[in-house]
Parts: C-alpha cells; structure tokens; sequence
C-alpha cells in the first residue's frame, strides 16, 4: 500500500489561502487510480474516503508507438520530435526607458511570481479550526439585532443560539464563547446570580451539550453582566474595585460554569491571582479536565464600546483602568502573563486584537502556552461600517485582519466574523458568486 488518506470528518473540504482562491483540497485525484473505500456511513456527517494506492498491477501500459528504445534512437539520429517553439519575450509598452537590468543575485520578486508557488511559501494558514465564535444570549425567545453591530444579535438562548451554531458547525466553526444579557432585577452589588446553576449561561450550555456534544464552550468569567455597578469586580463604596473578595466569586461562577460543561472557563476580569485560585476551586470540584484560558493581557480600551451596547454592561461610574491595563504598556504584559503561567493558565489571551498586535507577538515568544487573540467588538464593527459606506472591501479586510492575528503569534482567535469568515474559507461566496453569473 503506497499511501493512505486519514478518515476525517469533512464538514470542511478545503482551506483556502488569503487570497481567497488556492484551494488546498482533500479530494481524491480523478486521475489516478485508488481504492475508494466509504467508512462511517453511519454517521450523519459525510466522511472522506480511506483511499489506498492500488497493489495489483492491471496489465500492460497501452501502446502508443514506437518503444522507448526507437524513441531515444530517433532524437541520437537527429530526427527530434516538435515541441512548442521557446516563448517570445512579451513587449514592454511604448515609452518604457531601456535600461540595463539590475544586477541582483537575490529577487525575491521571483517566489511570488504565481499564484502557485505564492500558496506554496505561504507562511500562515487561517483555518475555521482556529476561530472562536462569541455569541449574545438572552432570556428572550426572539433575536434581536444589535445596533453598534452590525450582523450581531442576542440570541434566544432556546432557538436563535442552537440555531447559530448549527451554521458555524456547518463551516468547520466549532468553538463558541457565550456572552449573557442579564436582566436588572437579577444583577446586584456581589453578581452572585454569575453563579446560579439554573442561570441563563449554564442552561444554555446544557442545552448545547445536549445538542452537541463534541462543541466546544468558553465561558466568560466576570462579574459585569451581573453586576448592578456594571464593574467586574465587587465596587466598594469608595468605588475601589475589592480583588480578593471578587476573586471568591469567580471561583463559584467557573465552578457552576463548568458543572453545567463548559470546557474552557475565561476569566476576564483581570483581579490578582483569580487563575491560581479559579484552578484550586476547579479541582477541588473535581473538573480536572476544564481549561483555564485567562486574559492575561486585557487593556482598558475604547474598542469595547459595541459590546457594552450589546449587553447593557457599561460600567455605571467611572472606568475600569484599575484593573484593565494602560494601553501605554508592553512589559506590564510579561509580569501578567508570567504569573498567569505559574498559576496554571492553559491559553493566555491578548484583547482588543489588530491595535495589539505587538503584545500577541510579545507573549508569543515568552510563553509556550496556545495564544488567543479576541478581535473585539469595535473591531468588528469599523470594518462593517467601513464596509457599508463602501470605503472598504469588508470582505478582503476581514480576512486580511484575521490572518494578520495569526501571523502575529495567535493560535485561536476570538472573532465575530467566525462564521462569515468560515463561510468565505469554504468557498460559501464564491460558488454563490458564480451562481448569481450564470443567472
Ligand atoms: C467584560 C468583557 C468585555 C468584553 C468581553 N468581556 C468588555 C469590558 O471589559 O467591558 C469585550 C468584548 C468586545 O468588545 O467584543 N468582562
């Protein structure tokens, strides 16, 4: 047996590159010759083929002439067979100055010549693997859209979510982190319905589990969409945001969050020492097996504008530079990410993304722990609006920002352009393209 192809499931055929256009398929060739075997039929999803080179021989290779022995003597007489003449050199226009050529012993002009050989040294792949899907939730049975983003609703938790994320599965999008809207009357000074084992976020990752049980769940760690002060934190009422008491409640929150099966717990608060204390309480719990990603690097930052809209989350009094990092800062990022190493963190997180781009890269050559970027909800929405107004190509900045995260060091990435994005690497909108042409 000369090679085989793995079983894998195929919801995605093909990654493509930045470009939108090289293919890098998993198709068996039509023109050569395999054993197609079909496995896991009964599965719903389609399986690709176990494709083995064949080992028999099936006979003599057609003959079309002359052996290779006439052939050789043929071209040592003389008599060479036609081929098409050398190229001529294509014309420069009219008016192009004639000037010696450079003389240049390395061109990298040349590894860039083709379409071909670009996709060949193309250094970093995006992946619909790679995304992490985030997602609004409400108690409400309707979606509804969200006006600073575009595209965004706060899902039904019982219908639109269950739905949303049976597309992005659909397009190889098989990561989500969930982000609740609370009502009021359940937010108070101590957030303590963040941890409520009938809550909105546990029933809804329940009801996911249940539905899918191979999807993976972020939760976020925080106390702000609980809080009646809108911090993160517990507020004393000289308005210091209290660590350590905080910290106690995130333990409770990720500890429900992970009973009800979330695999990855987020904390997103940025308190002292909640990743050493959250893995206490996580294993003490018996939830060994549920991950850490903790943002350790989150900076008090403009660009979560939208987000606070989304989910009525702005911060009643003042900001939230206590705890939030200055986005002046770049060696403040390595005290953070060496105390979230050493207190157990699993992936160490960097938000907002594109303006940040140096402190992914920072703690990429720092950590050898997975890397995750969160391209936040201003992000999201300047390329939407830049893309409305026609000022932009959203589609291609899309995913020029996204691979640009990866380049700069990131392994996942937090994005509400996962399922466009996946939809675009699948080829969703180029075959709708094509479509609409031959209409
Ligand atoms: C708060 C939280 C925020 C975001 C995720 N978790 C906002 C904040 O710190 O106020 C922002 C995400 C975004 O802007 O997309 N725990």
């Amino acid at each position: 047996m000369a090679s085989s192809i793995v079983n894998v499931p195929c919801n995605v055929q093909a990654i493509k590159g930045l470009d939108c256009q090289n293919y890098i398929g998993l198709r068996p060739s039509r023109n050569l010759k395999f054993n197609c075997v079909r496995t896991g039929t009964t599965a719903r999803r389609p399986r690709l083929f176990v494709v083995r080179a064949s080992e028999k021989n099936d006979g003599p290779v057609k003959k079309m002439g002359l052996s290779d022995e006439e052939c050789e003597a043929a071209v040592v007489a003389g008599n060479v067979p036609k081929a098409p003449p050398v190229p001529r050199k294509p014309a420069a226009p009219v008016g192009t100055p004639v000037v010696p050529s450079l003389p240049l012993n390395r061109r990298p002009r040349r590894n860039r010549k083709s379409p071909v050989l670009r996709a060949a040294f193309q250094e970093t792949q995006l992946s619909p693997a790679n995304f992490v899907y985030p997602l609004f939730i409400h108690e409400g049975e309707e979606d509804t859209p969200i006006g600073a983003m575009p595209g965004c609703y706060r899902l039904g938790w019982r219908h639109g979510l269950v739905e949303e994320v049976g597309k992005a599965r659909d397009v190889g999008v098989n990561s989500v982190v969930l982000f609740p809207k609370v009502p009021d009357a359940l937010k108070s000074s101590a957030g303590d319905e963040a941890y409520n084992d009938n809550g909105l976020v546990p029933r809804a990752i329940r009801l996911l589990k249940d539905k899918y049980p191979d999807l993976v769940i972020y939760t976020d760690v925080a106390l702000d969409p609980y809080s009646s002060d809108g911090h993160d934190g517990i507020v004393r009422e000289d308005g210091v945001i209290m660590n350590d008491e905080t910290v106690h409640q995130l333990c409770k929150q990720a500890v429900s969050q992970a009973r009800a099966g979330a695999d990855v717990v987020s904390p997103s608060d940025m308190m002292d020492g909640r990743i050493g204390a959250i893995r206490e309480a996580l294993d003490a719990e018996g939830f060994q097996h549920v991950s850490i990603m903790s943002y350790t690097a989150k900076y008090a930052s403009s660009f979560y504008g939208p987000f606070r809209e989304a989910l009525d989350s702005n911060p009643r009094f003042g900001d939230k530079k206590t705890y939030q990092m200055n986005p002046a800062n770049y060696r403040e990022a390595l005290v953070e990410t060496h105390e979230d190493e050493s207190e157990g963190a699993d992936i160490l997180l960097v938000k907002p993304g594109l303006p940040y781009l140096d402190i992914i890269r920072l703690l990429r050559d720092n950590s050898s722990l997975p890397i995750a970027a969160y391209q936040v909800s201003g992000e999201y929405s300047m390329i939407k609006a830049g893309g409305v107004l026609k000022m932009i190509d959203e589609e291609k900045v899309m995913m020029e920002s996204l691979m640009c995260l990866r380049r700069a060091g990131a392994d996942i990435i937090l994005t509400y352009f996962a399922l466009q994005a996946a939809k675009c690497l699948c080829g969703e909108k180029r075959m709708m393209k094509k479509e609409q042409l031959y209409l």
